[in-house]
């Protein structure tokens, strides 16, 4: 088991150099899997999500080369079609990936239910619902979903829901189905746009990622590309979370400004100074923060990804915020974690209430899933004393080398390992 260990207290100052973005990388290795030749996909984040999508598509079959650190070289043409079992699925939801991909290039797919950050109810109807509307038949069986199709054929399809996953897969499923697709209520995060470039690099006929209304038509082959994958959105936001608890002053390179201005609206309303460049933002911190409102909405709304770490930001943001999750139903788990550090939040259903106090203080906490982690990090780093964070997996899902990009911008966070309680072995050793 591993731990953040932080010492609170200090001022984030310097430079940082954004990643891949997670969400856009999940969705564009699985999609490879469509091409016909070999893809070059570049600036992939090194996150543990990323290790497992390409363990998952190696162990199928596909040929996996890494060209340096952040460029891999696939080529899916060996790749068989292999069921993809629970262990696998329940480590990431971006699993159900394999599910459009598949379907779109062998007419069939296997794919454990996914698991995730656990954030309440995660269903897939309309994933599913998407996948008929192409002419699969869609049947879950001792927890695996099945898909078969004789053929796909483009159709007209509105999602009853605004869905990043359910989006991603229409897509991926419709673009070698015969003939017109229309997705309608379709997601228009950064990550769906990027995909849907990535696709048409290869040789796709996608117009409208990044609007309500995608049309897809399907193509028969789609040839080799060379793909940079966009910077990630909520690695740049958690920075700038991370700049303004701390009261530091950081220029954020290798960001989209566009897609950071919800989060830096936010900001700014609280009294943060926030600079835009061409592909960099200056966030300097200051002394009085005010409360304010926020509301987790679809893009280019605030994004769910930054509601824990905007959180962590408010707690000591004079006055009262009010935070309200239309996203998710249950992502409010970091809360008594930020309690233990002495926030003042109640949380009554989709709305948190924070009274902002004049200091957190330290304490041992643990991260519930990836963006509560990455919202503890920035309490502890803002807190006084020094603060243990537990279960930080869930944040190597997501962030690369968080701890050494923190420790370059002055942050005192070390991460060390503790024997796992629930492991024999390690107790024995541990006595
Ligand atoms: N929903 C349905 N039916 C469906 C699909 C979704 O009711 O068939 C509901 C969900 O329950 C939720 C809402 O629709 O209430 C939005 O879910 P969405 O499908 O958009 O989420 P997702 O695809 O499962 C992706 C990101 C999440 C991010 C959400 C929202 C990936 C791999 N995951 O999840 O990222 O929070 O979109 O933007 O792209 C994270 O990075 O920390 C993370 C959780």
């Amino acid at each position: 088991m591993e731990k953040y260990i932080v010492k609170g207290g200090g001022k984030l100052s310097g430079e940082v150099v954004v990643s891949g973005a997670k969400n856009a990388v999940v969705a564009i290795l699985p999609a490879t899997i469509l091409s016909d030749e070999p893809c070059v996909i570049e600036n992939i984040p090194s996150i543990s999500d990323v290790t497992i999508t390409l363990q998952i598509m190696s162990e199928m079959g596909a040929k996996i080369r890494m060209i340096n650190k952040t460029t891999v070289e696939i080529d899916t043409r060996p790749l068989q079609n292999m069921p993809i079992p629970y262990e696998k699925a329940k480590l990431m939801r971006a699993t159900t990936y394999f599910l459009g991909t598949l379907l779109g290039r062998f007419h069939s797919a296997h794919v454990s239910m996914p698991g995730g950050c656990n954030l309440g109810d995660r269903p897939i109807d309309q994933h599913l619902k998407c996948f008929s509307a192409l002419g699969a038949q869609c049947e879950l069986d001792k927890g695996m979903i099945n898909l078969r199709a004789d053929k796909l054929i483009g159709n007209q399809i509105f999602f009853d829901k605004n869905s990043v996953g359910a989006t991603i897969n229409g897509i991926m499923a419709a673009v070698k189905a015969e003939g017109l697709t229309i997705i309608e209520n379709a997601a228009k995060e950064p990550h769906v746009v990027d995909l849907a470039n990535c696709l048409n690099s290869m040789g796709a006929d996608i117009i409208g990622a990044g609007t309500d209304v995608i049309k897809i038509r399907g193509v028969k082959e789609l040839h080799g590309t060379t793909y940079s994958v966009i910077p990630d959105q909520i690695e740049a936001g958690t920075f700038m979370a991370a700049a303004a608890a701390t009261r530091g002053n950081l220029l954020i390179k290798n960001v989209i400004p566009k897609h950071l201005e919800p989060i830096t609206n936010k900001l700014l309303k609280i009294g943060v100074q926030v600079e835009q460049y061409d592909d960099a933002v200056r966030v300097i911190g200051g002394d009085n923060y005010v409360g304010t409102t926020i509301k987790t909405q679809p893009h280019p709304g605030f994004p769910t990804d930054m509601q824990p770490q905007m959180a962590a930001v408010l707690t000591c943001a004079r006055g009262t915020s009010m935070v309200t999750e239309s996203i998710f139903d249950n992502r409010f788990r970091y809360v008594d974690e930020l309690r233990r550090m002495g926030a003042n939040i109640s949380v009554e259903g989709r709305v948190a209430v924070i009274e902002g106090v004049d200091q957190l203080k330290c304490a041992p906490v643990k991260a519930t899933d990836l963006r509560a982690g990455a919202a503890l990090i920035i309490a502890a780093l803002s807190a006084e004393g020094t603060s243990e964070i537990y279960d930080i997996f869930h944040v190597e899902r997501g962030y690369e080398n968080m701890e050494i990009k923190l420790k370059s911008l002055g942050a005192n966070i070390v991460k060390a390992s503790e024997p796992d309680p629930n492991n024999e072995v390690s107790q024995k050793k541990a006595i």
